[in-house]
This record gives C-alpha cells, structure tokens and sequence, in this order.
C-alpha cells in the first residue's frame, strides 16, 4: 500500500459527525462504510470528500485523524429529496429485492442529480494531479461520469456497498439509462459479489452502448473493468480489543448479568427493514411459545442502532420491533429472566465487541445485504474459537462463510430450528468451525479488499 498514490474518497458521508451543543467535535460515525474505509484513506495520507449529516452552515476544510476531510453541503430540502426519498425510498428498497416498495417521484431526480453534481465537482477540486478518486455506494451512481467530465486526468474506481439488482427490478427503474450511463464513467466498477457484476453487465449492455464481457465493457472508446471485491473489516484491530483484559472482562460481565446458565443469541444491527429482524424475534417467540426454548435456557439480546428516522418505512419498522419486543417480554420474562433485551441505541466499538465475546451465537439474519460486516466482526471477536455463526443466505458474506448455520431468514421455522442447532451444537464442533471462519475473515480483511480493488484500478 506505501507506493499506492494519494486517495480521494468519495461518500454521502464524511467518516466523522459533529456531536456536542455547546462545544461541540467532531468524532468517528457508525456503518459499515467507514469501518471498512477510514482505515485505507489514512494510510495514503488521503482526502474524504462527503456530507456530515446536518443542515447547518458547511463545515471548513479540517484534518481528522490523518484524513483531510472536505464536507459538502446539503439542504434541507435535499435532505428529503436526495437522501430520504430518491436514495433510500427508491433505490435502497430496489436494490434491496424491493423488500418494500419502491418510490418513483420525478420531483426527486432532479435533486438527486444536483447533489451528485455538487459531490463531483468538490471531488475534483480536491484530487491532485495523479490522485485516485475513489466513489461510493449508492448515493452517488452519476458522479464517476461526472467527474470524468471535468478531471479526464484522474483515475476513477466505484463501489458500491449495497446489492445490485437483476434486470427483472432494475428495469422498473424510469432514470435506470442515466444510473448506468454515471457508473460506466468509472475505470473500474466493483461490486460485493459476483452475481452483481453479471446483473450490472447485462444491464449496461441491454440499455447503454456498452458492450464486452461481464468484467470487461467497451465504452465509448474505453474499457470499464468491472468485478466483484467482497468487502471485510480489520480483523486485527477487532482481535486486538477482544484480546484485552477489558474487554474480557467486561464480556464476562454481561454474561455474569444475563447469561449465568443461558445461551446467549446476540443481534446487532442498523434498525433497518432489510434485516430480517421481525421474522428474526418471531422465530424466537416460536420456540419460547412451543416450549422447546425456555427463559432459563437462553436469552436474546438485540442491540440496533436508529437509523434514517425520517423515512416513514423505518419509523414503522421502530415501531413494530418495540411492539415484538413488548409482547414477547410481556409473554415470556420472569423475575430476573427477561427474555429479550433490546438497546435502540448506538455503543462504542469496545462495547459492541465486549457483546461478541458474551455471545454463544450471533445471529445474523438479513433479507438481502451487500456483504453484512457484523457477521466478520463477531468472528474476529471470538478470541477463544467458540461461539456459533447463524448467517443469511442473502447476505454477501454467506458466499465465503460456508462454516456458519446459513438459513433462510424468510423460513421463520427453519430459523427457529436453526436457532436450536446452534444452541445444542457441541463445543468441539463450534470450534472447528469457528476456526475456519477465522481463518478465511483473518486472510482477507479490508487490506486485502482496499488493494485487490486498488491493483484492479492500476491495471
Ligand atoms: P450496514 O452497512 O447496512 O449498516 P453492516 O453490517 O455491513 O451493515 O455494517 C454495520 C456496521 O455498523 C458494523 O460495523 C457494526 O459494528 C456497526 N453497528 C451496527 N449496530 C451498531 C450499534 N448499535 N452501535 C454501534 N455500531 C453499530
Ligand atoms: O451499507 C450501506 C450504507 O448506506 C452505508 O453506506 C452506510 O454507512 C450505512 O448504510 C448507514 O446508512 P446511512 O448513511 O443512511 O445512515
């Protein structure tokens, strides 16, 4: 990586939000984003081009941590069209096997062009000459053509974060030409899995005049190189604070509150719909409601962090979870056995990780995610090779976690059988196959990712 050239990042959001009334600072934000991210931009001694998440006046130009940070504004207005709406009432629900139904508002496209414009212009303000400019996610799918337009000069690579979708619901998308004709603007394309790269060819060839293979696309007189890096997280970092004596005591801690006896099922998650997190608790109630499970077997602990609250799907989503939760407590907990603890709130990365180490399983159940990096932190947590990884099928990280229980999160029963499988799973077992996850997330962390991406852009 020490040869590589200056990187300019390029995200909705900058790697740090203000926090604070009075005197306020400025520290790191949650996602998965830029837990994979901050770490490659800092090593390049590079620059983050992105939103801090408010509407107040724009931030100055600041260095944080090692990274040069160069916030864009957005309006408030544009909060609703850009943001809520156009990328996360549209695109995120398509992409997401239109989990929930897909928005398409003219009114909104317009916005969702302007921002990305705002984004490519700053991004090539910020690049030097011989910068890489490196784009992401989903928010931003028109800025690599953008950017080619005023910076030629300038390498450009994409990733997108998220699913992308096969023709049959990306078609249903009315500005679906204009999408692709922005992604095609990059040198290099990258998606989480390989079944994106084909859906995101096939598209380009049937609906832009690109044509080639799925990873090599001509493209008005140039090739767009396109392919799949599936993302991970800095396994080091993770078993070193696993590895501390805080952190195994504060892990002892949390069992000594509410496991002593009991298997303890850990879900960490963004309050989001794709998730799976309703059909998750209702397979637990199945087996709490059948007897097969009882409160003094095994507890369930959730911890999901709010997320996009403005958007009315996630407000309900809030809604429904307190609802579950509240009826299964209701249902089930007995004095000093309650049968799910629920934290809707944000913890520090030593508390997330003070939970993976408590947690017998981690159960990790989306409808459909671009990679899901809960799922490899908790595997990096688990210092001591036990622990037991009850893992989507639709995830990303189901296509190199083969070690894990993969379920069907849509098959309530079959998640509730799986649930007990993991619970009864012998410790010799679970440590066989915990040492193989460990081994594969060890091998390819997000360094690995970062430069298999960043060697695909060199070429
Ligand atoms: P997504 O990108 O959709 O949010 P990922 O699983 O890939 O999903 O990444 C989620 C990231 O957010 C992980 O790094 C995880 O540790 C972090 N995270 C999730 N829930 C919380 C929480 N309650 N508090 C702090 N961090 C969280
Ligand atoms: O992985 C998808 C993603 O949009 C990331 O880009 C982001 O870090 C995370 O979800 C959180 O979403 P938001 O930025 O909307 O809060």
């Amino acid at each position: 990586m020490k040869s590589r050239p200056r990187l300019v990042a390029v995200a909705n959001r900058l790697p740090v939000h203000r926090v604070g009334g009075i005197y306020p600072r400025w520290v790191t934000s949650p996602g998965g984003l830029v837990t994979a991210l901050a770490p490659i931009v800092r090593k390049t001694g590079g620059a983050w081009v992105g939103w801090d998440g408010s509407t107040e006046r724009k931030a100055s130009p600041f260095t944080h941590d090692g990274i040069a940070i160069r916030p864009v504004s957005i309006t408030e207005s544009e909060v609703e069209s850009f943001y809520n709406k156009f990328s996360n009432q549209t695109l995120w629900p398509l992409y997401h096997d239109a989990i929930r139904t897909p928005i398409f508002d003219r009114k909104t496209w317009r916005p969702y062009v302007e921002v990305n414009s705002r984004f490519a212009r700053a991004a090539a303000r910020t690049a030097q000459p011989g910068d890489w400019v490196w784009v992401h996610d989903y928010h931003l799918q028109l800025v690599p053509a953008m950017i080619r337009q005023i910076r030629p000069d300038v390498k450009i690579g994409f990733f997108l974060h998220i699913p992308f979708p096969p023709e049959e619901l990306f078609a249903w998308l009315p500005w679906r030409k204009q999408i692709l004709q922005g992604l095609l603007g990059a040198d290099l394309v990258g998606f989480q899995t390989y079944a994106a790269v084909r859906n995101f060819s096939r598209l380009a060839r049937d609906f832009t005049t690109a044509e080639g293979t799925d990873t090599a696309l001509e493209y008005e007189g140039r090739t767009v190189a396109v392919n799949a890096f599936p993302i991970s997280i800095d396994f080091k970092s993770f078993e070193d604070v696993a590895r501390s004596r805080e952190s195994s005591e504060a892990g002892a801690l949390i069992r000594q509150r509410v496991g002593v006896g009991r298997k303890i099922l850990l879900c960490v998650d963004r309050l989001d719909y794709t998730k799976g997190i309703d059909a998750r608790l209702q397979a637990y109630e199945l087996l709490l409601n059948s007897g097969r499970v009882s409160v003094d077997d095994a507890v369930l602990v959730q911890i999901a962090v709010p997320s996009r609250e403005r958007v009315f799907e996630y407000a309900d989503l809030r809604q429904e979870i307190d609802r579950m939760v509240g009826r299964i407590n209701g249902d089930h907990s007995v004095p000093g056995r309650v049968a799910v603890h629920y934290f809707r709130r944000n913890f520090s990365r030593e508390e997330l990780i003070a939970y993976y180490r408590a947690a017998d399983i981690m159960v990790v159940t989306p409808l459909r995610d671009g990679m899901n990096l809960v799922a490899k932190e908790y595997i990096a947590s688990r210092v001591d090779s036990t622990g037991v990884l009850i893992l989507s099928e639709f995830a990303g990280a189901a296509r190199e976690l083969r070690r894990a229980v993969l379920v069907n999160p849509r098959d309530v029963e079959g998640l509730a059988e799986a649930m007990v499988t993991a619970i009864r799973t012998p410790v010799k077992e679970a440590r066989h196959n915990m040492n193989i996850l460990r081994m594969q997330v060890r091998r390819h962390d997000v360094f690995e990712w970062a430069d298999q991406f960043l060697r695909a852009l060199q070429d």
